[in-house]
Order: structure tokens, then sequence, then C-alpha cells
């Protein structure tokens, strides 16, 4: 088995904008994530958002972001993001890339005193991280999941009992906020 190899992780800035589109260009083998982030690092409604890039050497190879979002109908005051997308490229996959970047970004984001993470994705994937599904928890997508998906709809408390103590349904930043993003 390859032994996991350690990855240097940077917060991307305007400068890196050129890998941050290559890694989610090559990740997932098509334009479209790359110009949903291109346009979520141009969206003022998506601010403040946490981008971090990967590295291998010199060689950019995964890329996190996180961006804000408002839940609606909460009383509780609880501030929250959502992780979209996460990309690592094929040759850098299975090596902890994506565990490393997932949980600096979650680091940062306590910091920031966020107390909520929101993902759309893999539902194999995002609970070894600690996510659990959201949708019967009172915390709902934006759009509807088909019920096919709905373990896909997860959420992260970053402070234990914030879950219980909120509700209410997650509106994205205008980028995010269109039902094309939420049907798979
Ligand atoms: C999904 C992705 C981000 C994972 O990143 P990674 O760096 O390869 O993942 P890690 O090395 O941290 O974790 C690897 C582990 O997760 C598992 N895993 C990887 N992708 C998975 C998936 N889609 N579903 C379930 N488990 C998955 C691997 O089997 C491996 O398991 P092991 O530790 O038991 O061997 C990466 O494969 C990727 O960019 N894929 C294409 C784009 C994509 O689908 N992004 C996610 C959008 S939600």
């Amino acid at each position: 088995m390859e032994s996991k190899k350690k990855y240097q992780i940077k917060e991307a800035d305007k400068s890196d904008l050129k890998a941050v589109l290559y890694v989610e260009k090559v990740a997932f083998g098509y334009e479209k994530e790359a110009e949903l982030v291109n346009d979520l690092l141009g969206d003022p409604t998506a601010k403040p958002i946490i981008s971090l890039l990967a590295f291998d050497d010199d060689e950019p190879v995964g890329h996190i972001l996180l961006t804000k979002v408002i839940l609606e109908g909460d009383t509780s005051g609880i501030s929250a993001m959502i992780l979209a997308p996460l990309a690592v490229i094929p040759e850098a996959q299975n090596k902890g890339v994506g565990g490393a970047l997932i949980r600096e970004a979650l680091r940062q984001a306590a910091q920031q005193n966020i107390g909520l993470v929101f993902v759309l994705g893999h539902p194999d994937y995002y609970p070894r991280h600690g996510f659990r599904p959201a949708g019967h928890l009172g915390l709902d997508a934006p759009y509807p999941i088909p019920p096919e998906n709905a373990g896909a709809w997860m959420v992260m408390e970053l402070r234990p009992g914030l879950i219980d103590s909120a509700h209410g349904v997650v509106k994205c930043a205008a980028t995010l906020d269109r039902p094309e993003h939420w049907r798979e």
C-alpha cells in the first residue's frame, strides 16, 4: 500500500485563480465545476469564503471552497457555510488530500466562529469527516432533494449541540441558489 504523504495546504488568493480552475477542471473532467467556482469567487453574496489549495511540491493537486449561507427561519444566530466543491486531481486521489483539505477548512471555519457546515455530496465520503444527514434534523436544502438522494444532504457541527438548537432552510450565495445545482 502506498504510504500517506504530507501535502502543503495554503489559502488561495487572486494569484492562484489559474491553479484553482485547473484543479477543478481536471478533478471533475469537465468545465462546469470550474465555472461555478469562478463565479462563486466573484460573488459578493458568497463572502466570507474559505478557499484552500493543496500542493504536492509546486504542483496544485486539490482545492476546497466554503461559502457563506444563511439559515432562513433560524433564531439561534448560528453562522453557517456550505462546502462546494471539493476537488482532487486523479493522480493525487486516495492519498488523503481530500481529507486534509476538509479538516483544514473546518478548522479555519471554527476559528471564524462558524457553527455549521453543509454539503451536498457523496454520502459514503463526508461522514468519515463528521458530516451527518441533515434533512431529518430540520435543516433543509435550498431546493428539495429527491428522497433517493436524501443522504447526500449533510451537515457538520463545529461546536457540540449546535444541530439541536438550529433549524431552517439554507439559503446559499446567488451563484449556488439555482435549481440546476441541486438536481444531482
Ligand atoms: C471525492 C474526492 C474529493 C476524494 O478526495 P481524495 O483525496 O481522493 O480522498 P481521500 O484520500 O481523503 O480519501 C480516500 C478515501 O475515501 C474514499 N472515497 C473517495 N471518493 C469516494 C466517494 N465518492 N464515495 C465514497 N468514498 C470515497 C476512498 O475509497 C478512500 O477510502 P479508504 O481510505 O478506505 O481507502 C476526489 O476523489 C475527487 O475530487 N473526485 C472528483 C470530484 C468529486 O467527486 N468531488 C466531490 C464532490 S462532492
